[in-house]
């Protein structure tokens, strides 16, 4: 651990990437197999032996040929890179486009970021690119239309203060991620790094020449973390969300911590809320010590600093004032006690009209939400998405809609009603999904849960309730368009004991992570019963697994699995976050800098197809609809320098312009024969 990095302000469990324990992993088949006994390790159990579970609808039209096979991977892999570059194989090329501050108006930036005022920096591109989605232009399906005209939406997870600000080499910010001490903060300094969260809609066009390039657009637009929002669902004007801003309830200022994505199959945008909790601070006590409401306690809204002073602005302006969410008024109507409650959410945007404002999805629950996928639409079906709680020991849920799906009046008042599961793996690879119901089972009003709008701002504690299993960090979930079995990658859980281990989480001091999948019962999305077993468990050699593959090898060693995404022939793409922490050192060190991955879920055959720059991490990733351009994310390069490096104007990377501050930008990846990516 970084000297630097010892002395976090806040509750750990709160945070993504943070720092640890470095020490040599166990192998985790010992552990496994002691605490597992005979059946040992889940791996490739999800073909014949659970057929009679899954029940004969498996094949579907379209799938019966290739099935067998799964898609081709025809590229020559990339070995690990530790150099401040970004490498893809041979035949492909890269070009990089929409770097942080680059204007929505196309014209080129005429400032530094350094140099760019809050408000120039709210109506340009903001920081840490991270999931991301193209809607061409036509609008009207998800992933049908143009290939070379659409809007490219992306997520802004958080800030690097001190790549930001002219005078940032003084500021006593480490890491750029979390502020040491109690210190004042310039208003526009705050209000620069609040307008560079959020979610960019910014039209894109490939040229005659082949690049791409920013278009002026009336639609093109910036969502920040100041910008006005509906809450909808259950817990819309619920006492829990009653605010100063809004007394009734109804609406919150901005979305934060925006991680991955999801996209609706009524083709809108939904930016998932992560590591929201941290950016406010509850500094109420009782006898000298820390007193938090569940609400904030559970989410781990930190008692003493948060995450970039904001509530310390000079002046105090209101918009400033409700990071502290301290209890000082009257009551909730007067102070900003309930303002986190108002964080956690999925949020949906319509990238297509400019005027419609962006909507809290309560029903989804209310967690570190990584992102969310949804199961196939079908016509008179529910809709069904996916979503995990990426911290350690936290859930994987799925929401099934009440009404069902129709193609031509489908809308994001789906969303608003229906049904919330936790899911539950047991250790025979069956698994269940446990409804987060009030009323029902433990969630009674006896137990603190009087409604359901009480029980989805607890969402966590519900799913506590119900027995839900503790998994390594959910992060992205993908749903196979072949055969729907979802997949989800689990990052790691350095905290988890030999103890704590289980058959979906096997592996004690998880510092590498695994990708677990599933099918529900009888290929129904909505099923409350589903199977599983373990398609990845990621490391090199011995300390790994392939189902019906063997271990991973040099070609495509890998650790740290985040960002999961398949295209249309179900090839599998799998992005690495190794934390800031552990880049190139210890028992990470082998892995290289972050990368991206291609995998066949049927054979498991895997390789290594992107190496990024320094400090960063690969996330966001989706191809235009004819497959033959692919859009991926390098978010925060340069990050690992330490705070002497650069104080001595130092960075360790200077990617991508060669000088100046590293910077989060869009990579724009290109077959030279014109071909389909990853063929
Ligand atoms: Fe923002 Fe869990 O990665
Ligand atoms: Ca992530
Ligand atoms: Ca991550």
């Amino acid at each position: 651990m970084p000297d630097e990095l010892r002395h976090l302000p806040y509750d750990l469990e709160a945070g993504d990437e943070v720092p640890s324990n470095t020490s040599a992993n166990p192998h985790f088949s010992d552990i496994a197999q002691a605490r597992l006994g005979r059946r040992g390790l889940l791996m490739g159990s999800l073909g014949a032996a659970l057929t009679g579970f899954i029940g004969a609808g498996a094949s579907r039209p379209g799938m019966a040929q290739s099935a067998a096979q799964g898609p081709s991977i025809g590229f020559k892999p990339v070995p690990v890179s530790p150099n401040d570059t970004v490498v893809v194989p041979e035949g492909y090329s890269v070009q990089v486009i929409i770097p942080q501050g680059t204007p929505l108006d196309g014209q080129p930036a005429g400032k530094s970021l350094g140099e760019m005022t809050a408000a120039e920096q709210g109506a340009a591109i903001g920081a840490h690119h991270d999931g991301m989605h193209f809607f061409p232009i036509e609008g009207r399906e998800p992933d049908q239309g143009s290939s070379t005209d659409g809007f490219l939406v992306l997520n802004h997870e958080y800030v690097e203060p001190r790549f930001m600000h002219a005078r940032a080499a003084g500021m006593s910010i480490n890491s750029g991620r979390m502020p040491l001490v109690d210190g004042a903060r310039d208003p526009d300094e705050a209000q620069k790094e609040i307008n560079a969260h959020g979610v960019s809609v910014v039209r894109i066009t490939k040229g005659t020449n082949g690049q791409w390039a920013v278009q002026a657009d009336p639609r093109n637009r910036r969502i920040t973390g100041a910008t006005p929002m509906e809450i909808a669902g259950p817990v819309r004007g619920h006492a829990l969300v009653r605010t100063k801003y809004s007394p009734d309830g109804t609406r919150v200022r901005g979305t934060l911590n925006n991680c991955a994505h999801g996209v609706t199959p009524w083709n809108t945008y939904l930016a998932a809320e992560e590591n929201w909790a941290g950016y406010f601070r509850n500094l109420d006590q009782r006898d000298g010590q820390p007193v938090r409401p569940r609400e904030h306690a559970r989410y781990g809204v930190p008692t003493t600093l948060a995450r970039y002073n904001w509530d310390q602005v000079q002046g105090g302006a209101d918009e400033f004032a409700r990071f502290n969410v301290s209890a000082t008024g009257a009551d909730a109507t007067q102070d900003y006690r309930n303002e986190p409650n108002a964080f956690g959410w999925v949020v949906e945007i319509d990238p297509f009209n400019p005027d419609a404002m962006p909507v809290k999805r309560t029903t989804l629950g209310r967690f570190a939400h990584e992102g969310v996928v949804f199961g196939p639409a079908r016509e008179g079906r529910p809709v069904v998405a996916y979503s995990g709680d990426d911290s350690r020991f936290e859930y994987i849920y799925k929401f099934v809609s009440a009404r069902p799906f129709n193609r031509v009046s489908a809308n994001g008042s789906l969303l608003d009603e229906g049904t919330l599961y936790v899911a539950k793996f047991n250790t025979d690879g069956s698994g269940e999904w446990l409804p987060l119901v009030q009323g029902q089972g433990p969630l009674t009003a006896a137990n603190g849960f009087a409604d359901q709008g009480e029980v989805l701002v607890n969402t966590r504690l519900a799913a506590d309730a119900l027995g839900a299993t503790k998994m390594d960090r959910p992060e992205w979930g993908a749903v196979d368009p072949r055969d729907g079995r979802v997949y989800f990658t689990l990052t790691n859980n350095d905290r988890r004991s030999a103890e704590q281990v289980d058959a979906a989480n096997p592996r004690a001091n998880n510092q590498f992570g695994q990708i677990i999948r599933w099918r529900e019962a009888d290929d129904d999305h909505a099923a409350t019963r589903f199977a599983w077993d373990l398609f990845i468990i990621a490391g090199a050699g011995d300390d790994s697994r392939v189902a019906g593959n063997g271990s991973l090898t040099a070609d495509n060693m890998f650790v740290c699995p985040d960002g999961l995404w398949f295209d249309a022939e179900s090839r599998l793409w799998i992005q690495t976050d190794i934390g800031e922490g552990q880049q190139l050192r210890g028992v990470h060190a082998p892995f290289g800098n972050n990368a991206m991955l291609c995998a066949n879920p049927i054979t498991g055959e895997t390789r290594r197809f992107l190496t990024g720059p320094n400090g960063q991490e690969i996330t966001g990733v989706v191809t235009t609809p004819d497959r033959r351009t692919m859009f991926v994310n390098v978010q925060h390069p340069g990050a690992t320098t330490t705070p002497a490096d650069w104080a001595a104007g130092r960075p360790n990377s200077r990617f991508p312009q060669g000088s100046g501050v590293p910077l989060s930008v869009t990579l724009v990846i290109t077959k030279d024969d014109g071909g389909i990516i990853g063929t």
